[in-house]
């Protein structure tokens, strides 16, 4: 299954626009169902208008039905163990618990396997809105 998730982003990799930073990263989620989606980052001539891996994956879940990450994936050519971003961590905890798994990769496979309350302690979370 983790393998599986990692094969997934790493395929996903390949499509990365990145001709700006030549970081390609790739990003693979199951959700709640077992289905995977998967991104890669997206650059812009206009650099901050660009967007990462975590963040195609979630619109590719979101908009293919998907409701809940049931774990992650991430894997970068150039650096091994690429952790997400800030903006990524709170994007991936919209849609995670603090239980959920993120699969950090070199180009192997899985080398670390943190929790989302791992990477985003004390999480700014929607409990409290009406
Ligand atoms: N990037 C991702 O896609 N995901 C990450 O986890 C870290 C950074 C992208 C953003 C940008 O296109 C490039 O990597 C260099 O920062």
């Amino acid at each position: 299954m983790m393998d599986e998730l990692f094969e997934a982003a790493r395929a996903a990799m390949a499509h990365a626009h990145a001709p700006y930073s030549r970081f390609p990263v790739g990003a693979a989620i199951r959700d709640e169902t077992g289905r995977v989606h998967t991104g890669a980052n997206i650059e812009v001539v206009s650099f901050p208008e660009g967007w990462c891996a975590e963040t195609t994956a979630i619109g590719h879940m979101v908009m293919g039905g998907g409701r809940r990450i049931a774990e992650i994936a991430v894997i970068a050519e150039k650096m091994a163990l690429c952790t997400p971003c800030g903006g990524c961590r709170q994007r991936i905890a919209e849609f995670a618990k603090a239980d959920t798994k993120i699969h950090l990769c070199d180009e192997t496979g899985v080398k670390l396997t943190m929790t989302m309350a791992e990477l985003l302690p004390r999480a700014f979370e929607a409990e409290g809105f009406d």
